[in-house]
């Protein structure tokens, strides 16, 4: 079992942001809701209480039984933690007199403490509170502060629990990375050899013991999180797990042809299955996106259902579902946890008696991205833009015929492959073209001509939550314009699209 960090959550918009840092340090951590967590067993090395959105001075606020933590390994109070705690042992924890938001500096570093090794007096942080600890209990001591708060860090003597106003994890503290490494290296003793290679390792050598000899059927996009979940999978099983890829025919132009080509390559088991017209005949006439939505989802899952029928004694579902997609789905407030259900194959896994595996269920995006690389996948998957499950459906405003998707395929395909010749696609989040429905004027010699307009969409974005449009330059746009004109049949207007996200989305549907 890997040394762990347990990070209990109560709330605090950041928590999830202390989790990637801990794994920066490359050190296994895991997030729990305060109210719903396992007990700590050897492998956990330290603790870490997270900021949250209550106060200490509410009767019903968060609590957790610290005396037990403190008994098992040593504990790092961040923000609201920090003040439960030392509210927890008589301290005094008031409202601000101003509400402490924004960058601070430290104008009192104790060095020798461990916590604050190496940080430098005057070092920025990120302050973020409505509460102040304005007296520390008896055997409290005060290792960091600034002009406005005073106990901006202190530990306990003679035991190892610390606590923090402010927020190492946000990259605005200059050495709060400093400070978790001492933290999680120095005082929790942890090794930092939870790395992309080893857990490639230990994730293999679990899923033989998991799935021994049985059968795992698992659906493929091209996306990166099934895919390196379809590797860890077949490294595990190899010819055991059975792989279904459908080409709905909302894809981009060839997508389909080269991304199986590519899994064959890898020597995973996939089944290809064209279900082009299927999907064109349900989509006939339809404009409205959310039906086309449904209409899409619906025939996926009776299309995988069909195929997976054909598995003969299957026991296992694999899915590619990552971190953010279990702990978003995992309620600080209410008793229980459940898990998103919308990354389940519709009602399969019940329907066919399948158990679920899910190799990549404790890792972040970035990290997928990581492992692929410890797998060797080919910087195509690995550095693919987000493609939306509808597809291209939804780059078509309106109906959706086999003409338009052609239209906007060699469009998307233009657009693309020039971001790619000109290294610009890996500083754009996301890209492609939209199909509007309406029609413009042109001339083509004499004629005056009546055609279809072409969007470009293109995107910078971290999370895809929001999103800036990207600046690209003129002379790319107008090759692009001129390209898409000239060669793609049936269009002679191009436009750039110029919204942020909010309040505009990335998708035009
Ligand atoms: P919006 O348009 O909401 O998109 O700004 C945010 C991200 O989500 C993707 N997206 C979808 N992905 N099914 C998906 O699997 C959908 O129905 C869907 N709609 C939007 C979008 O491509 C972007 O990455």
């Amino acid at each position: 079992m890997h040394q762990k960090i347990l990070i209990l959550d109560f709330g605090s918009q950041y928590t999830q942001l202390i989790a990637r840092r801990v794994r920066e340090l490359n050190v296994y951590c895991e997030i729990h809701p305060f109210n719903h967590f396992p007990e700590p067993d050897k492998s956990v090395k330290g603790i870490i209480l997270s900021g949250s959105p209550h106060s200490v001075r509410e009767k019903d606020s968060p609590r957790v039984p610290l005396e037990s933590f403190y008994a098992h390994a040593p504990v790092l109070g961040v923000c609201y933690g920090a003040q439960l705690i030392a509210h927890e042992y008589g301290g005094k924890v008031e409202k601000s007199k101003v509400r402490e938001y924004g960058r601070a500096n430290l104008a009192k570093v104790e060095g020798k403490s461990e916590l604050m090794k190496g940080v430098k007096k005057g070092s920025q942080v990120w302050m973020s509170h409505a509460d102040t600890i304005m007296e520390l209990p008896e055997g409290f001591r005060i290792i960091a502060g600034t002009a406005d708060v005073p106990v901006a860090a202190y530990k306990i003597k003679q035991q190892e629990i610390y606590g923090l106003q402010f927020h190492p994890e946000v990259y605005h503290s200059t050495d709060g990375l400093k400070i978790l490494g001492n933290f999680v290296y120095d005082i929790c003793g942890c090794k930092g050899d939870w790395t992309p290679g080893s857990f490639v390792d230990e994730t293999v050598e679990g899923l033989k013991k998991q799935l021994g000899k049985d059968k795992v059927i698992m659906a493929l996009s091209g996306g990166v999180d099934s895919t390196v979940a379809a590797r860890l999978i077949h490294n595990a099983i190899g010819k055991n797990l059975y792989c279904i890829f459908v080409d709905n025919g909302l894809l981009r132009k060839n997508e389909y042809e080269n991304v199986l080509h590519s899994y064959k390559d890898f020597g995973l088991n996939v089944i290809g299955v064209d279900a082009r017209e299927r999907f064109y005949s349900k989509l006939k006439g339809v404009s409205d996106p959310e039906k086309k939505r449904k209409i899409i989802g619906g025939l996926f899952i009776e299309i995988f259902e069909e195929e997976s029928k054909k598995i003969k004694g299957a026991k296992w579902l694999g899915q590619g579902t990552i971190y953010p997609d279990v702990i978003e789905s995992v309620s600080v407030k209410g008793p229980s946890a459940t898990i998103k259900s919308h990354h389940n194959v519709g009602g399969l896994p019940e329907k066919m008696d399948l158990k679920i595996v899910e190799p990549l269920r404790t890792l972040f995006k970035d990290e997928v991205r990581r492992v692929g690389r410890a797998l060797k996948i080919s910087s195509e998957f690995i550095d693919r833009h987000p493609f939306p499950g509808p597809g291209l459906a939804i780059r078509i405003l309106g109906d959706i015929t086999p003409e338009k998707v052609q239209i906007v395929q060699d469009a998307d395909d233009i657009f693309i492959s020039r971001l790619k010749k000109d290294k610009l696609y890996k500083k754009v989040w996301q890209a492609g073209a939209i199909f509007l429905p309406v029609q413009s004027v042109g001339v083509m010699g004499d004629e005056r001509t009546y055609e279809n307009v072409i969007c470009l969409r293109a995107v910078t974005s971290t999370d895809g939550m929001t999103a800036d449009w990207s600046h690209l330059p003129y002379e790319f746009l107008a090759a692009v314009s001129n390209e898409i004109i000239n060669k793609v049949k049936g269009v002679n207007r191009v436009v750039f699209d110029i919204s942020s996200k909010p309040p505009a989305t990335i998708e035009w549907e």
